[in-house]
């Protein structure tokens, strides 16, 4: 059997092990449709069926992709891919947020306290990181990575090795503003990320209003339903003094199609490309001050 074909084997069993776990009675919804996913990705055509028959009819509010669940190898599996991707010159996935960040960096001709909220991976972390660390900007800024995962840390700290020696990295625990500024004290290079695990909902409790001057979340608001969104805009509003929004945006052809055959081999990253295209947002759902990248259709709120 294909290591694939295994792969998705593997997965089909960890579900039904959830599909029979009390705790999961209210994301019925969710696994049926992963099952049915999982089954469909086996071969080309069963997978073409399920798109032009299936997957339109999906109802997004009540999609979750396999990382929704705690199953670490998941997460593994599509962190791992999705940093690999990050990392290409080309398509440049998420150089709009690394750059919009950056250059309010550069702007702003002080020193900064960002923080990214989900920050996953840490890819875009690592690249505002590394080319502040690298420009000719005189002043010290502090990244703040949020992210309550056990499995992302390990993710993160493996993917931010290669700039340990220019960028000073710390890691704790629930981050409170007395640490964050003695760290911030201590620090000798220009650039700090702290890496810590608070709940983000609970941010608004830790750091007094507009603490940070730029808040930024990337490829991570679809994953939260509508209530838990509404709350997140608030802590972020409450928090920061700007914020970015960093996500994708629903266009079945041609990205879709794109987006599917790239990530063909890789049956977990596939469920989270093709899952997450379904929970988007529309274009035209969009209000003001947002910039469209048709390349890989993914937007940059500014708010
Ligand atoms: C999709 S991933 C982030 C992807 C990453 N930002 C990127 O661009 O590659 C979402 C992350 O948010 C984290 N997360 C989810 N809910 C959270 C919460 N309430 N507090 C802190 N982190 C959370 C998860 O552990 C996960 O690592």
């Amino acid at each position: 059997m294909s290591k694939r074909l295994e792969e998705i084997g593997s997965a089909i069993e960890k579900l039904e092990q959830l599909k029979h776990d009390p705790t999961f009675t209210e994301k019925m919804y969710a696994i049926e449709a992963n099952f049915e996913f999982l089954n469909a990705i086996k071969t080309v055509p069963r997978y073409i069926n399920w798109l032009l028959t299936k997957a339109s009819k999906l109802d997004s509010a009540k999609l979750l992709e396999l990382t929704d669940f705690p199953v670490p190898e998941w997460d593994i599996k599509m962190h791992k891919r999705l940093i690999e991707i990050e990392r290409r010159d080309r398509p440049g996935l998420v150089k709009p947020i690394v750059d919009a960040v950056v250059d309010e960096f550069a702007k702003a001709g002080k020193d900064m306290i960002v923080a990214d909220l989900g920050a996953g991976g840490m890819e875009v972390d690592r690249q505002v990181a590394i080319r502040s660390a690298k420009s000719s900007f005189a002043h010290k800024l502090t990244i703040v990575a949020f992210d309550k995962s056990a499995t992302t840390r390990e993710i993160a700290r493996e993917n931010l090795a290669d700039i340990s020696a220019e960028v000073e990295i710390v890691e704790t625990g629930i981050l409170t503003q007395t640490e964050l500024e003695s760290l911030r004290k201590k620090a000798i290079k220009k650039v700090l990320i702290i890496m810590a695990t608070n709940d983000i909902f609970d941010l608004s409790t830790s750091f007094p209003e507009k603490y940070f001057d730029i808040v930024y979340h990337s490829l991570f608001k679809h994953h939260l339903d509508k209530r838990e969104q509404e709350k997140f805009e608030g802590v972020i509003l409450n928090v920061s003094k700007i914020a970015f929004e960093f996500d994708g945006y629903r266009s079945f052809f041609p990205h879709l199609l794109i987006q599917s055959a790239m990530a063909w081999s890789s049956p977990v990253f596939l469920n989270g490309t093709v899952f997450s295209m379904l929970r988007y947002k529309n274009k035209n759902d969009f209000s003001q001050n947002v910039k469209f990248f048709n390349n890989t259709a993914h937007y940059l709120h500014l708010k």
